[in-house]
């Protein structure tokens, strides 16, 4: 039996792009067929003729809710998956809180209670380590073995926050080598940037470009080298930089990586598009808007270009968005007359998909790339593939339709993320997200969104599946 046909279209994966008609049962895919000829059985039929079929995005990189900077994320589990879905993304893994004080266990509770029953789409969760201690570790451990969380987040940035020192880091690798997880890095050297933000104050610098101007890239390079030695000590235990955004830490990955190091990053879409002079640089207490960590890089230097070379040369492997969204009114806010009060974040989970898409469009990317980097590799890198990341028989029905014809026009008036603004105000890009289908449910058709809270489902992650 099978209970959606989607005919006529391009399936497109990592391993190349070609005509067939997909047919789904239930929640699966139950196969992939030469062009028309698959037998009718009274399912529902979609006409994909001149569209791609594609997995469902995995975005690997949000944080809703967060508790961050004073205030909280503003999209809740429920809008910021409904938000994801309208943008062909089907799967979030995002990002449980250990507060520093707190037990893992109490923290993932918490994160597991705000998402349970509210989610459009499946998600899963990393875990944030808010303080590396004898409890913390043993904690690793039981959620790698018992929870499906295989991956840890540690941050050499936010001293007094979520911050980590070296012995911390170093230990907790030293577990992730022994129990098979992956140590996500925010690379940042936290307690410099904090020196440099104090002396820019105590200057009256106190302007939003100002928080670009105190993270410089040297210091995003210097954490990112020392993460990638930490990780050599603790006998090449798996790591990952997360929203990884400078020319120089990209060379220490290439680097690593072409000594056959198990060394991976992420960049975000801010980071390919845009700039600390056009957007955190904007007249006024607008810049605020573009207050995210890592900073937008000048576009003075190469950083946009040679974050495209490297997600061509796999240098790159995910692009995630950092999903972390604020309102201007009264959360950005916060930081008037004072970046560094500033929530750090930016709201793209309905954007990514077509950003990327866009790359294609500018010949910067392949077809094949595009979906790798969007849905594939991050399924692979965190433990979720083959039921998430690709159209095969045997996969979660997790499947957009993508036409190449459409246009999308981003604007704060029509998007769907809990935010009175948007990072991408009047950006008008090539391709637009057609139909959205999530385990064999269609959420999105026609321009009508039919998803219901509570569809969503947590997923128990298995350990990464990627290797140099
Ligand atoms: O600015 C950002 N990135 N906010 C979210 C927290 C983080 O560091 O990823
Ligand atoms: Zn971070
Ligand atoms: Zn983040
Ligand atoms: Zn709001």
């Amino acid at each position: 039996m099978t209970t959606l046909l989607i005919k006529g279209g391009t399936v497109v994966g990592p391993s190349g792009t070609f005509a067939a008609d997909v047919l789904v049962d239930g929640e699966r895919i139950a196969a992939l067929m030469l062009p028309g000829t698959a037998p009718e059985t009274g399912g529902r039929v979609f006409d994909a003729a001149g569209k791609y079929v594609i997995p469902g995005g995995v975005d690997a990189h949000t944080h809703m809710e967060l508790p961050f900077g004073g205030t909280a994320a503003s999209d809740t589990f429920a809008t910021g998956t409904a938000a994801a879905a309208w943008g062909g993304t089907t799967t979030i893994i995002d990002f449980a809180v250990q507060r520093t004080g707190e037990s893992v266990q109490d923290g993932l509770a918490a994160w597991h209670a705000k998402a349970e029953g509210e989610c459009h789409v499946d998600y899963a969760f990393h875990q944030i380590l808010g303080g590396v201690d004898e409890a913390s570790l043993k904690a690793m451990d039981s959620l790698v073995a018992d929870e499906g969380i295989t991956s840890f987040k540690l941050f050499m940035a936010y001293p007094g926050v979520f911050y980590s020192d070296d012995g911390q880091i170093l230990r907790a690798m030293q577990k992730a080598r022994e129990n098979g997880a992956m140590i996500m890095m925010h690379a940042e050297n936290g307690p410099a940037i904090d020196v440099l933000v104090a002396q820019a104050l105590a200057r009256g610098e106190t302007d939003p470009i100002h928080h670009g101007l105190t993270r410089p890239a040297a210091l995003e390079t210097e954490a990112t080298s020392r993460a990638i030695y930490l990780a050599e000590v603790a006998r090449d235990t798996p790591l990952y930089i997360v929203h990884l955004s400078a020319s120089g830490a990209l060379e220490k990955v290439a680097e690593a990586r072409d000594a056959g190091r198990n060394v991976f990053a992420e960049t975000c879409p801010q980071y390919l598009y845009l700039t600390l002079e056009d957007q955190l640089g904007a007249p006024g207490f607008e810049g605020a808007k573009w207050v995210c960590s890592t900073p937008l890089r000048s576009k003075h230097e190469p950083h946009a270009r040679d974050l495209w070379q490297g997600l061509r040369t796999n240098d790159l492997a995910v692009v995630s968005t950092d999903h972390c969204p604020f309102c201007f009114k009264d959360q950005k806010e916060l930081g008037l007359g004072d970046f560094s009060r500033i929530p750090n974040g930016i709201g793209s989970v309905e954007h990514r998909v077509d950003l990327l898409y866009q790359g294609v469009v500018d010949g910067k990317l392949s077809l094949e790339r595009w979906v790798e980097t969007i849905a594939t590799t991050p399924a692979r890198m965190f433990g979720l593939y083959p039921r998430k990341g690709v159209i095969a028989p045997g996969s979660d029905a997790d499947i957009v339709v993508y036409d190449p014809d459409g246009r999308t026009r981003i604007s704060a008036e029509t998007h769907h993320m809990n935010m009175d603004h948007s990072a991408w105000e009047g950006f008008e890009i090539a391709g637009k997200v057609d139909t959205v289908i999530s385990r064999g449910t269609v959420l999105l058709e026609n321009g009508t969104f039919h998803g219901r809270r509570g569809h969503g489902r947590y997923v128990r992650r298995g350990l990464s599946q990627y290797l140099v």
